[in-house]
């Protein structure tokens, strides 16, 4: 029996042969309907196959090919990984299918998922969190165990994993996609980076995961259900050496992707505009870390954009802790009413949940936080959040050290054709 807790994957048990390992396997939502990316990683050069069927058919009576990539680690080592990307199309929604991956010189174990439902009534789960590392990953085993009961759709790591995934010539890299494989395989793994990626210029992070769009997953959109859901890298206002027409392209990127989610046609088909992105533009932490103070980088460069276009939900991370806000702009306070604070709220929600577990344990918090910080908790836990429908969205807040209590919950509620601004 390989599974244990915090490590559930031995770099052992899935050998299938000497030669090849297959130590990482995740499931990425292309953001095309009716589709499935399949990510793994090998040690040497293999084909790229995933063979495949509905769940109760006929075991692999479907194959699919897809490529693979170099990716060189820039350690000192130098080593070789192999990632290999396969898209699985045509699949039928909320179909499940049994697959495994890898090629004639070896194959993975045999996992199953759900295809994604394409209907704009849908009404998915999600697993949201961020700072999810090797060491000390709390939330994780709980994780597990509620994406094999089928208790999600779909995961959001709001960056930072591993701690780091760089480290150890990237073998830590390797042994993180290996814990979460108990997780990516079964569901839809979306990422965005967060700082600890941004070793060698976020390259582990780049090649590791396959997130939609052409930008490596640094920035991407993709709708759900009701929502239009958008994930940026807030690293590109802080790591400037790599490049600052990256923070150029993303902002022109993200003010078009806005605008047409915005349009009347589209936001009465998607109402909800959500985004993920690492770092927080408030917090009320006391660590000194950016978002303590509101001068933050990432709220002059994106807080007048997201408030102008009625993004509804803004989910952070980094803090290693969770914080539900008020609707806020600008500092200030934006209910919707004084009963209803959530009830056509006049601003972004911000939730920031950073808290899944890390070698860098939790954060504390100032004693005397704004009037815009409406509840806080220094547990380790993780959110889950359900897209209901086109008005109703439910958002709770799960602690692990009180064994998976709900420590809070709201429903933010907004009308149809209702808009912020
Ligand atoms: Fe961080």
């Amino acid at each position: 029996m390989c599974f244990h807790v915090g490590i559930p994957f031995s770099p052992y048990c899935s050998v299938r042969s000497i030669y090849i390992t297959i130590p990482t396997i995740g499931l990425f939502f292309t953001g095309v309907p009716g589709s499935m990316a399949v990510t793994w990683t090998t040690f040497n050069k293999t084909e790229s196959k995933v063979e495949y069927g509905l769940l109760g058919g006929r075991l692999f009576e479907m194959s699919a090919k897809g490529g693979t990539t170099l990716f060189v680690d820039s350690g000192e080592e130098k080593r070789e990984l192999y990632i290999h990307r396969v898209t699985l199309t045509g699949l039928k929604p909320a179909a499940t299918y049994v697959y495994h991956c890898g090629s004639d010189e070896g194959w993975s174990d045999v996992f199953l998922f759900t295809a994604l439902n394409d209907s704009t009534s849908f009404s998915p789960r999600f697993a949201l969190y961020g700072d999810l590392g090797n060491e000390n990953p709390q939330s994780l085993a709980r994780l597990q165990k509620e994406t094999q009961l089928g208790m999600y759709d779909v995961i959001l790591h709001i960056g930072d994993f591993a701690y780091d995934m760089d480290e150890d010539n990237a073998r830590i890299g390797d042994e993180f996609m290996r814990q979460i494989q108990s997780i990516a395989a079964y569901v839809p793994y979306m990422t965005c980076p967060g700082n600890h990626e941004a070793t060698y210029n976020f390259s582990n992070y780049r090649n590791r995961f396959s997130m939609p769009g052409q930008t490596e997953s640094l920035w991407y959109s993709w709708n759900l259900g009701s929502a239009h859901i958008i994930s940026i890298s807030t690293e590109v206002y802080f790591y400037l050496e790599f490049g600052l027409d990256l923070l150029f392209k993303q902002y022109e990127w993200l003010t078009k992707d806005l605008e047409e989610a915005n349009k009347p046609e589209n936001r009465a088909v998607r109402p909800w505009i959500i985004t993920m992105g690492h770092r927080p533009m408030y917090c009320s932490d006391d660590d000194q870390d950016d978002c303590t103070k509101f001068d933050s980088y990432v709220s002059p460069g994106l807080e007048d954009l997201f408030y102008r276009y009625g993004v509804d939900l803004e989910l952070w991370a980094h803090e290693h802790t969770y914080e539900r806000l008020w609707p806020v702009y600008g500092d200030k306070v934006y209910n919707g009413s004084k009963d209803q604070p959530y009830v056509n709220p006049k601003a972004p929600v911000h939730i920031i949940t950073g808290s899944a577990g890390c070698r860098e344990r939790t954060d504390r918090f100032n004693p005397n936080p704004k009037d815009w910080s409406a509840f806080r908790s220094t547990d380790y836990g993780y959110t889950r959040m359900q897209l209901v429908n086109a008005t109703h969205l439910y958002l709770e807040q799960v602690s692990d050290d009180q064994y998976g209590k709900v420590i809070d919950s709201i429903w933010v509620i907004r009308s149809l054709f209702y808009h912020s601004i």
